[in-house]
C-alpha cells in the first residue's frame, strides 16, 4: 500500500516512513538483514525530502540510528546523528546519542569532547554528566572527576542515568577513595531501582531467581561431583603445568580489567567464552584434558579456566564479575600463609589441592601479604540451575 501511495505521491514524508517501517517490521519477522538494509535506505530517504514535519524527521531518524546501530554501521550512523544535531541544535539530546555511539566503538576522545560541548551550553544535563563522569573513571582512572560528574548526573535523575553501569562505577570510584560509606549508599539506591540483585549482588547481565548466596560447598551441587573430584585428585599435576608455564617467561599476561590496587597479578587462559585457547592448552595438555570431560565448565560461555598467579604484596580492589549465571571454582596450588579472599561478608583461604567455590557476581576482594607467589586454577561453571535452553541461548561473556 504505501509503494501505491509513493506512486501516486512520490515525495510524500508519510509515503517513505510506512514505507520503512513495513519493511523494518518484514525484516524483524524473517530475520533479514537485506530488507533491514532497505529499511535503513527508506528512514533515511524521509530525511531528504522537503517540507517533512519536525516530529516525522526526528523518529524516522531515531529509528534509522537504532537499525544502523543493529547492524553494526556505526561510521554511518555518525552521518545521521549529526543531521539530527544539525537540525535541531537546541537539543542535547541528540548530541548525547551521539556521544552513546562514539562510545560504543571506542571513539573515546570523540565522545568525550561531544559530552564537553554538551556540558559548556547544558551544564546540568544528566545523561551528559553520567557519562562524561563514566569516562572520566574508566578510561583515565580519574576517580575524583567520575564521582563529580557521575554523582551529579545521577542527582539530576534523568531517566538517562538510571542505568547500573553508572551506579556500579559511581560505587566503586567511592570505593577506592575510601568512602565505603557512600559507596553503600549508591548501592543499596541502586537496588531500589532493581540495578542490582543486591548491595552485594551487582553484576549487569543476570538471569532472575538464580540461587544467590556468595559462597558454596560441593555437596550442594550433586551434578558436578565428577568435575570437583577430579580437580582434586589431579591436583598436583595441575600444578605442575601451572608451574612449568610460570618459569617460561611471559607466557602469564597481566590482569587486564584495572582491579588491581597494587602488587603483581597475572593469568594464563585456557579456555574463555566457551572456547579452547589452543596455543595454551598445547602448555598444559593434561588439565585441558580433563577439562574437556566436563561440558559444565567446558562450554561455560559466560566464564573462563585460568590459572591466576598472584605476586606478594597483592590486594585487588572489592569488585563484582558481569553475570550471576556461573560460579567460580578455585583449586588451591601453591598457597603460601597470609593470603585470603572475601566474598561478601567472610573471608577465607585456599589450600593446596583443595576447593573453594564462590559466586564471583558477589562483591569479593583479594589480599596476598605473604612471601612468596600463590597459584590457583579458576574454573568457571554454569550456575546449576539454568535449563538447557538457557545454557545454550545465553551470550557470551
Ligand atoms: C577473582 O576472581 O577476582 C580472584 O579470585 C582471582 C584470584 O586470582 O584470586
Ligand atoms: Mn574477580
Amino acid at each position: 500500500m504505501f509503494e501505491k501511495i509513493l506512486e501516486k505521491y512520490p515525495s510524500s514524508p508519510r509515503g517513505f516512513y510506512g514505507l520503512a517501517q513495513s519493511l523494518d517490521v518484514l525484516a524483524e519477522i524473517k530475520k533479514s538483514n537485506e530488507l533491514l538494509e532497505e529499511a535503513i535506505t527508506n528512514y533515511l530517504k524521509v530525511s531528504e525530502l522537503k517540507n517533512v514535519p519536525a516530529a516525522l524527521y526526528k523518529i524516522a531518524l531515531e529509528r534509522c540510528i537504532d537499525r544502523m546501530r543493529f547492524r553494526g554501521r556505526y561510521g554511518k550512523a555518525v552521518a545521521v546523528h549529526l543531521k539530527l544535531i544539525d537540525s535541531f541544535p537546541e537539543e542535547p539530546k541528540y548530541r548525547n546519542q551521539l556521544a552513546v555511539t562514539y562510545l560504543t566503538v571506542g571513539r573515546i576522545e570523540q565522545a568525550r569532547s561531544v559530552l564537553k560541548q554538551i556540558l559548556q551550553k547544558w551544564p546540568n544535563n544528566g545523561c551528559a554528566l553520567v557519562h562524561y563522569g563514566f569516562i572520566w573513571k574508566t578510561t583515565n582512572n580519574n576517580l575524583e572527576k567520575g564521582v563529580y560528574f557521575m554523582q551529579k548526573g545521577i542527582d539530576t535523575k534523568d531517566p538517562c542515568v538510571i542505568d547500573g553501569r553508572f551506579y556500579f562505577h559511581l560505587g566503586d570510584a567511592y570505593s577506592r577513595l575510601g568512602d565505603t560509606e557512600k559507596a553503600l549508599a549508591v548501592y543499596e539506591d541502586g537496588v531500589k531501582h532493581k540495578l542490582f540483585l543486591s548491595k552485594y549482588q551487582r553484576s549487569l547481565y543476570n538471569v532472575p531467581h538464580l540461587t544467590a548466596k556468595p559462597w558454596w560447598r560441593q555437596h550442594q551441587i550433586p551434578s558436578y561431583q565428577s568435575l570437583f573430584k577430579d580437580l582434586e585428585n589431579n591436583w598436583e599435576i595441575i600444578r605442575r603445568e601451572g608451574l612449568s608455564v610460570l618459569n617460561q617467561h611471559g607466557y602469564f599476561q597481566d590482569e587486564s580489567e584495572n582491579l588491581r590496587d597494587t602488587g603483581d597479578w597475572k593469568q594464563f587462559e585456557l579456555f574463555a567464552r566457551g572456547s579452547k585457547n589452543s596455543k595454551n592448552c598445547n602448555k598444559t595438555p593434561l588439565t585441558c584434558k580433563l577439562i574437556e570431560k566436563h561440558l559444565e565448565a567446558r562450554d561455560c560461555r559466560r566464564g573462563q579456566t585460568k590459572f591466576s598467579v598472584m605476586h606478594p604484596g597483592t590486594h585487588v580492589w572489592a569488585h563484582c564479575g558481569p553475570t550471576n549465571c556461573r560460579l567460580r571454582v578455585h583449586l588451591g596450588l601453591k598457597i603460601p600463609p597470609h593470603c585470603f579472599i572475601r566474598v561478601a561478608e567472610q573471608i577465607r583461604g585456599w589450600e593446596e589441592g583443595k576447593l573453594i567455590i564462590f559466586d564471583d557476581s558477589f562483591e569479593h576482594e583479594v589480599w596476598h601479604n605473604g612471601t612468596e607467589v600463590r597459584l590457583v586454577l579458576i574454573v568457571d561453571v554454569w550456575h546449576p540451575e539454568l535449563s538447557m535452553t538457557e545454557k545454550a541461548t545465553l551470550s557470551s561473556l
